[in-house]
């Protein structure tokens, strides 16, 4: 069996290496220091060893490292990031004296400057009890702070967390000023296609990152413990370095623990394809139900890789990867992410009670729904525009809309709609988001006709349109009517072969007219005008049947009502079979514009 315990392992039984491990379940709490179990267990284990054992906790109180070294001492571990180096690392390295004495060694305070831990505490143990503690904190570049050393029963948490604060902003500050940092330096790592690597490069990009390299390893298989192959790995953390990179990125999902494992090799954070596309709609999301998806995607996508979670992601203060809606910071503590995604979760159900009751209220106007949808960058916002005259946020980045935006339009022959703008879809678009997004993919979902917005520029339009069909399908949307748009046709070269399609283009108008009579067209074959004729003694029935489409005209005969209705063939035949044909005026002759 595999142990996430490091050091000096050998000889050391599989039932106490198991105990170990379990110190990574540890958290402390929100202002501990040092939990005293935990003080507890390491003497315990210490002294049943005879070995000093370090832990290292982060400032959220996690657990990142343990580690096991000899009798007198243990290997201290690096956890600055090349771009912080100058600054605290962010990790504080608690450890044992298994010789009774918790007084910090001149070895230990070295280590405190050259690694630049929060903190450096040891804790005397004997006869399996801990005795006293020792912290030091750096006060400068080259200066400590040594209280002395208490009781372990006597830690004084606060102030010792309050001096990690104080430390952090004495330490290092000025030269690392985070304003002055400029974009992040990312290098990108690949096993599909080139393709697929050149839209990580966009996404890359539109997360605000600077791409310094893209590296493609064909490989059928990821490898399950590194992705790709430890030479390879190699490799990468030489280029990484050549390049000052502040991340690598992959190209597909990594398991934790594979994120761990190349974090460990690499040196630099770890992000992958589903953590920067979420990223990069935790950055764009602007209505409160969206904000709330996305966070909620992060912290479910967060706390299924918190096992072997690598050590550099898990206490970064910033960056791609760890942000979430607007300008907070995403959660890193376990404890605290169930906590926030229950909270998520209550306050999405209120949000989505809201949309449902807007929706209802929509579908009892009786108003179809249009849908602009396709890949990500096609043009469906600036086509919303044109079509409408409205402004849409609409830009040459990945993902720039991310919630439903919807305009009431008309046909010519003055029947209304609602045309609504939807998410880009894009490949390996992570499940999650779609569950996400479901309120506006839901709009696609739900719509009366599809517009398809294909790009007529991009040379990977075919490609793209496999996927939005397959998104469609996923979502219950393969059988709706559509109708399939090449857009950017001023831009295409060679000029784009879609059987079928209307050539348009968004920037110029070109081609608007057409796909509006298209939309018309479409709206006309799933509409009908219909006319009614209800008896006085079942008048209820029309209050029934108005709210189901546009009323054209309402008359009142000697034998009832004659309700001339503008509504979905679908619902006309149902309420034929449910009440028969006699509620159509004579005798079915209705004058239906289509049949
Ligand atoms: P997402 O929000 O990512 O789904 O993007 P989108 O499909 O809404 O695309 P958007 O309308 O934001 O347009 C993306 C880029 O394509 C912008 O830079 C537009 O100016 C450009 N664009 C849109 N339509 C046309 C067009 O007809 N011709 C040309 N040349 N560029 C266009």
């Amino acid at each position: 069996m595999k142990h996430n315990v490091q050091g000096n392992t050998e000889g050391i039984r599989d039932a106490l290496l198991r105990q170990l491990d379990e110190l990574y379940s540890y958290e402390a709490e929100e202002g501990e220091f040092l939990p005293r179990e935990l003080m507890r267990l390491l003497a315990d284990y210490s002294c049943r060893l005879n070995r000093e054992i370090a832990v290292y906790l982060t400032r959220d109180g996690e657990i990142v490292h343990v580690a096991v070294g000899t009798d007198c001492d243990v290997e201290l571990t690096d956890f600055r990031l090349r771009r912080n180096a100058r600054r605290l690392s962010g990790v504080r390295c608690v450890h044992t004296h298994p010789d009774g004495d918790g007084h910090l060694s001149d070895v230990d305070l070295s280590a405190l400057k050259i690694f630049r831990y929060d903190a450096m505490t040891a804790v005397g143990v004997r006869g399996g009890e801990p005795v006293n503690v020792q912290t030091a904190f750096l006060v400068s570049e080259r200066d400590l702070l040594m209280p002395e050393a208490v009781p372990w029963y006597r830690v004084p948490d606060r102030n010792w967390l309050e001096q990690i604060g104080i430390s952090d902003g004495l330490v290092g500050r000025e030269e690392t000023d985070e304003s002055d940092e400029g974009p992040e330096t990312a290098v990108l790592m690949g096993i599909e296609s080139q393709e697929s690597l050149e839209e990580l490069r966009r996404l890359a990009e539109t997360a605000g990152a600077r791409v310094a390299g893209c590296f493609l390893q064909r490989r059928d298989k990821p490898d399950s413990a590194l992705f790709i192959g430890r030479g390879r790995a190699e490799e990468l953390a030489r280029e990484c370095q050549a390049q000052d990179a502040d991340l690598c990125i992959f190209d597909e999902e990594l398991t934790g623990i594979q994120a761990r494992n190349l974090e460990d090799i690499l040196r630099v954070r770890v992000v992958d394809r589903t953590m920067l596309i979420l990223d990069i709609f935790a950055r764009r999301a602007s209505s409160a139900e969206g904000k709330l998806q996305v966070e909620l995607a992060q912290l479910q996508y967060r706390s299924t890789r918190l096992i072997g979670q690598g050590l550099v992601l898990s206490r970064l203060a910033g960056g791609i990867g760890t942000r979430g809606p607007g300008e907070s910071r995403l959660e890193m503590n376990r404890r605290r992410i169930r906590e926030r995604m229950t909270e998520l979760r209550r306050r999405l159900e209120e949000v989505e009670k809201q949309r449902e009751i807007r929706r209802k209220s929509r579908e009892k106007n009786g108003t179809p729904v249009v849908a602009l949808v396709g890949y990500t960058n096609s043009g469906k916002s600036t086509l919303l525009n044109s079509l409408t005259g409205s402004q849409v946020y609409a830009r040459d980045q990945l993902f720039a809309t991310l919630d439903a935006v919807s305009r009431r339009m008309e046909t010519a022959e003055k029947t209304e709609y609602l045309l609504v703008d939807t998410v880009g879809f894009i490949r390996k678009l992570p499940h999650a988001l779609v569950s996400a997004f479901r309120s506006t993919l839901e709009e696609a979902a739900l719509a009366d006709v599809l517009v398809i917005v294909n790009d007529g520029s991009s040379r990977e339009m075919a490609a793209q349109h496999d996927t939005v069909e397959q998104v469609l399908s996923e979502l219950g949307a393969g059988e709706t009517r559509r109708i399939e748009a090449v857009n950017k046709c001023d831009a295409a070269d060679p000029w784009p072969t879609f059987p079928g399609a209307v050539m348009i283009s968004a920037k110029t108008g070109e081609g608007l007219e057409e796909l509006k009579e298209r939309i018309a067209d479409a709206l006309q074959e799933s509409t009908v005008t219909v006319t009614f004729r209800i008896p006085f003694d079942r008048y209820g029935l029309t209050a029934q049947i108005r709210p189901l489409g546009r009323a054209v005209s309402e008359n009142y005969t000697e034998t009832g009502t004659e309700l001339t209705m503008a509504m979905a063939r679908e619902d006309v035949n149902r309420l034929v079979r449910q009440y028969g044909t006699e509620i159509l005026a004579e005798n079915g002759q209705n004058n239906n514009k289509n049949e």
